[in-house]
């Protein structure tokens, strides 16, 4: 393992009616609030309803910003960042998925800076401070309700870039109640699993020795989340298996299954990359990606990871087979499983072909040259990979 430190100061409230504590929550860090929300999901499953009834038991000052949308726009950002301003806001409440998070955990920094929350995004200029913030998360995916990434996208520059501001960017608490998740549609669950899968992946997939702890708290993850799914998604409503998930996407991406070592993450630079063009659901991307990623990387040398994750995860019996061998079964499967849910297998799902390939490849290195931690890549990689996807 490599020496590390863990730091993660939000709190988290998980279970059933545990927006009862919102109030209690919310009234430590001030009265003005303004609260961040999506396209109106809220409003139909009651949520919003809820969360003004608990903030009206503690008379708090509430303003609104509605409309954030999947993979938010830094122009969403502006509009947060000028209402805290104006109106003095002491705390922001993001209600929803990881997009309204994302979005609040930039109007978070932006209320407390002159400098253009772009400027901070695409990491020219540093967060200095930011308003205290917490979530009411709505959909199991990003794991941004125990994170301090965000992930902001620029409409009139086709950019969408991953940034982060450390202690500044942790919700200081996170209400995290299953029955909340019950209205997901069934796309927005299944790419949500693919997400939270995804994450593990990317980490899973280091160079780092001797991390049987973290490998087998990935491969616990990874088992169980495959296991659910299918139950998940044949009865929606069901509690448990919401909840099972739910903890899944937490875990996922708050940083303990990768204590000690540090992760992959070309296949996120990848999605993000074809988002930025085309705006498909994160999730969707990824379940394209991944296993395209995975059979351009594998070769002789580190084919042993591929083969553990097949073998303990995906099942695959390894007798009087090379390690590759047993890795490229194993990635045939974890393809198919998602194809089996309900993922979209190919770009062309989203009706993108070869002409923006080379568009999109040009962005996975706008901010480095080489990307990826277990195999360093370049743009050429990116437009084999992107090739191999369409
Ligand atoms: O906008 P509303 O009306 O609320 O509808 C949303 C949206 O259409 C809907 N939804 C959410 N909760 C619902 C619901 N519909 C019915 N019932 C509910 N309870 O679901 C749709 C998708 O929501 P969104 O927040 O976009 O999804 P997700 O949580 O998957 O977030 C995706 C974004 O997060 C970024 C992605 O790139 C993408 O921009 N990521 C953020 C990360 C992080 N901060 O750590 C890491 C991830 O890898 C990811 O890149
Ligand atoms: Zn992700």
């Amino acid at each position: 393992m490599d020496n590390f430190k863990y730091y993660n100061p939000t709190k988290l409230i998980f279970g059933k009616g545990q927006l009862e504590t919102l109030p209690k929550e919310v009234q430590k860090y001030g009265n003005k609030v303004l609260i961040v929300y999506g396209g109106g999901s809220i409003k139909r499953n009651g949520i919003y309803d809820h969360v003004l009834a608990k903030l009206a038991e503690i008379n708090a000052e509430v303003f609104e910003l509605p409309g954030v949308e999947p993979n938010p726009r830094i122009s969403t950002v502006r509009k947060g960042v000028e209402i805290c301003k104006r109106e003095d806001i002491e705390f922001i409440l993001a209600v929803g998925g990881g997009s309204t998070i994302d979005c609040t955990k930039a109007i978070a920094v932006g209320a407390k800076t002159d400098v253009d929350m772009w400027d901070i995004v695409t990491k020219k200029e540093r967060a200095t401070d930011a308003l205290p913030f917490g979530t009411v998360l709505t959909l199991a995916a990003t794991g941004s309700e125990m994170n301090s990434g965000s992930v902001i996208t620029n409409w009139e520059t086709n950019e969408k870039y991953g940034w982060g501001a450390g202690a500044y960017t942790f919700p200081k608490f996170s209400i995290l109640d299953p029955e909340h998740t019950m209205s997901v549609p069934r796309d927005q669950t299944v790419y949500g699993i693919v997400d939270m899968m995804s994450h593990v992946l990317e980490h899973y997939f280091h160079q780092t020795t001797n991390t049987p702890i973290q490998d087998r708290f990935c491969e616990g993850i990874l088992t169980t989340v495959m296991e659910t799914a299918p139950k998940l998604l044949n009865n929606l409503e069901s509690y448990e298996h919401r909840e099972t998930v739910m903890l899944g996407g937490t875990l996922a991406l708050n940083n303990m299954l990768n204590m000690g070592y540090r992760g992959d993450w070309a296949t996120h630079n990848l999605e993000h990359a074809v988002s930025a063009v085309h705006d498909i659901p994160h999730g969707g991307g990824l379940a394209i990606l991944f296993p395209n990623w995975m059979r351009h990387v594998i070769d002789d040398e580190n084919a042993h990871r591929f083969k553990q994750l097949a073998v303990r995860v995906l099942d695959v019996d390894p007798t009087g087979k090379s390690d590759k061998e047993v890795g490229l079964e194993g990635i045939n499967k974890l393809s198919e499983f998602w194809t089996s849910i309900g993922a979209p297998a190919r770009l062309a799902d989203y009706n993108i072909d070869e002409s923006t390939v080379d568009e999109m490849a040009e962005k996975t290195v706008t901010a480095t040259p080489q990307y990826g931690n277990f195999k360093k890549l370049t743009k050429q990689d990116s437009v084999e990979i992107f090739k191999a996807s369409l």
